[in-house]
């Protein structure tokens, strides 16, 4: 069947159409309704089925006959080290980590959080609590410990699963006083802390609290999958939001299974028994999604590696991977062949290696320039697929569906909608917006199987977020439009959100430690094209009165605090003072201009010649700061947009 017949039919059809995806995957009890709303009008997918969602990646691959296939190989470049699990081996470690855990005490609907690296144990931990129907919160590794100690605040977890450290590409990140910390700041404790010990660091543990993984894990245990109803929640993930305060999205187990497994075949065009690769961190939804639960579920072989797409050793590491374990499918962000590219524009190191396993390379998690994508294709050979996705959505909302059919690809565009996902342009008045005129990208409501049904106990912000802003569609914060073949564009958020490689961070709250430094009056931190990183975030103070402080002793301590309060991902290097902010006549700073003079893109003009020269101020300060001002493609591209 075609795109456009399949896609009509999830649309038309909904109903039949994910009732059929249903029966793709193995229930325990198949569900009653397929789609049904509650008293808030919030729907559920597939309430009354019964399932377990580790059941589907692991016990359920063995009684297909998969138990020799390779389930998971951990890839380590920054350790020298490479393992693989069979589906039979991942269930003896799953189980381990499961009777562990059920040891301590934890049980269906009880919180587990995971702050740890890409080691095979934290593939294992999140297993293990599917497995008994305790809800998984992962942490990335590159949050601080304030971070951490809002998510356990939120998360309330029984248990917390952690390591001695990371790897950083040489640089040993020692987790354990990050943890510590946070506890120390947290008013929840949860009741046991587990440390995995790995060689570059030691840890002592210090409390009655604290207990060695190698003690924690029993062998030889069998533990059963605890069934668990289709809405109950299989984990909790915290994505940036437009204020300090991270949002929790919920992830059910039932609609999330369907989408995982339709998506794996649908989207990606994988085959159960071929290899794929999602070169992310499982402290994102990709790495959730398309390092450990679809794959899996689809029987699938996953790699997990610990390293970057450069420097450990080369940029031909991701070649290396893709000829050695034989990858069909690679999904990256932009921004790691960004890296790539900067550090070896001919593809010197690609030729080295044999990547014709490759099929597709994916691409999500930031805009993707063309320059980037046509690189990419040329490098490859192999069709270069930018896909859009939310941490809410869980899996592509926008996408090429090679596994139905490879559409033409227009560079700039993430294709077309996918099955389930009703997708419109709306402008300010909340009306369609005309064919290539930008508004914004929403859904019109329900969502499909695997987004998520609401924010962890906080509906109120779940409706103010996503739903408030255009009744009966959920708002993305995404700008975009749509040319008249279907095929989507996506601009940028529109709201306070930035991505910085690939990582999605909220401006709202650098703004918050910026302007609790005591010399600070007011701030805005904004996000700035960045040619490696996609974007950046810079900030702009204006001192208090009387402070005589250097800017340079400033920046250094602002930078210091961001780092601090919300970690080295933030990637906030630069903090310029300024006379004055650019604002509306009530006081509201423009950060949207900001951010156009900064970018070079187009904006209204202000009326008054005040505001005008408030402008040039800033353009004058950008350009002696060497901040922002950096002309490109993509920004002309943009600018005629708007
Ligand atoms: N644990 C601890 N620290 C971490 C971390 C982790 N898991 N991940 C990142 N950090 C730190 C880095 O060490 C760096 O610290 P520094 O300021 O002391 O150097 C900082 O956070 C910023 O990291 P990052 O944004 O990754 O920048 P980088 O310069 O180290 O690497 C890229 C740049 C492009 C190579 C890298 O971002 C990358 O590989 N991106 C791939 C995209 C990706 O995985 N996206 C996820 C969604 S698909
Ligand atoms: P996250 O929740 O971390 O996955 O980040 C989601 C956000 O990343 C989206 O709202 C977009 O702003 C951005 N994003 C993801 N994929 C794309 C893409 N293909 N093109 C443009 N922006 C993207």
């Amino acid at each position: 069947m075609k795109y456009q017949e399949f896609y009509q039919e999830s649309i038309r059809d909904r109903i039949a159409f994910w009732e059929k995806q249903a029966r793709e995957i193995s229930w325990f009890q198949f569900p009653q309704t397929i789609l049904s709303q509650n008293d808030e009008g919030y729907y559920h997918w597939y309430k009354g089925g019964k399932l377990n969602t580790c059941y589907l990646a692991v016990d359920h691959q063995i009684m297909k006959g998969r138990g020799h296939q390779t389930a998971l190989i951990y890839d380590s470049p920054v350790t020298g080290q490479q393992a693989t699990f069979t589906y039979t081996e991942l269930k003896i470690e799953v189980e381990k980590v499961a009777a562990g855990l059920s040891r301590l005490g934890v049980s269906k609907g009880d919180r587990v959080i995971i702050y740890m690296p890409m080691v095979p144990e934290v593939v294992f931990a999140m297993l293990a609590c599917a497995r008994l129907g305790a809800i998984h919160s992962v942490v990335f590794g590159g949050f601080s410990a304030h971070e951490l100690a809002i998510r356990i605040d939120d998360a309330q977890p029984k248990v917390l699963l952690t390591a001695s450290c990371g790897i950083e590409i040489s640089k040993v990140i020692p987790y354990k006083p990050i943890v510590d910390a946070a506890l120390e700041e947290a008013a929840h404790q949860p009741e046991r802390v587990v440390v995995l010990p790995r060689p570059q660091a030691q840890t002592s543990l210090q409390s009655e609290r604290d207990l060695d993984w190698h003690d924690f894990t029993i062998a030889d245990h069998p533990i059963a999958c605890v069934p668990v109803d289709a809405t109950d929640p299989l984990y909790i993930l915290y994505t940036s939001g437009t204020t300090g305060r991270p949002k929790g999205i919920v992830r059910d187990n039932g609609g999330h299974a369907v989408a995982m497994k339709f998506s794996m075949q649908h989207i990606y065009g994988m085959q159960p028994g071929e290899v794929y690769w999602a070169a992310s961190d499982v402290g994102w939804v990709v790495g959730h999604s398309y390092i450990v639960y679809a794959p899996l579920i689809h029987g699938c072989t996953t790699v997990l590696f610990e390293g970057k797409p450069i420097k450990t050793p080369d940029p031909g590491t991701f070649f290396r991977v893709v000829e050695e374990h034989q990858v069909k499918v690679l999904f990256t962000a932009p921004t790691a062949f960004r890296a790539i590219k900067k550090e070896d524009p001919e593809g010197d190191f690609r030729k080295q290696y044999d990547t014709s396993s490759l099929n597709y390379l994916f691409l999500a998690g930031e805009r993707c320039d063309v320059a980037t994508l046509e690189w990419c294709k040329n490098l490859l050979n192999v069709p270069v697929i930018d896909h859009w996705w939310q941490t809410e959505s869980g899996s592509p909302m926008l996408a090429n569906p090679v596994g139905v059919e490879l559409l033409p690809i227009k560079p700039g565009s993430a294709t077309v909608p996918v099955c389930g996902y009703d997708i419109q342009i709306l402008d300010e008045q909340g009306q369609p917006a005309a064919p290539n005129t930008e508004g914004a990208v929403v859904v019109k409501l329900p969502l499909a199987p695997g987004a998520l049904p609401t924010l962890w106990l906080d509906d109120a912000r779940f409706q103010k977020s996503y739903l408030a802003p255009y009744p009966g569609y959920y708002f993305s914060g995404d700008g975009g439009y749509q040319d008249e073949e279907g095929y989507v564009f996506i601009t940028g958020r529109m709201d306070d959100i930035i991505n910085v490689a690939g990582h999605r961070l909220s401006t709202a709250e650098m703004e918050e430690v910026v302007a609790s430094h005591p010399a600070v009056a007011e701030c805005a931190v904004i996000g700035i094209y960045n040619e490696l990183k996609g974007q950046i975030p810079v900030g702009f103070y204006v001192l208090k009165k009387g402070v005589n402080q250097e800017k340079e002793a400033i920046e250094r301590e602002l930078i210091q605090m961001v780092r601090h309060t919300i970690g080295p991902v933030a990637s906030f290097k630069r903090a310029v003072p300024t006379l004055r902010l650019p604002k509306t006549r009530s006081g509201k700073i423009l950060r949207k201009i900001m951010r156009a003079i900064a970018d070079q893109t187009a904006f209204n003009s202000p009326s008054t010649i005040e505001d005008i020269t408030v402008l040039d101020e800033l353009k004058g300060l950008m350009q002696r700061e060497k901040v922002g001002l950096v002309a490109t493609e993509e920004n002309a591209i943009n600018t005629k947009k708007d």
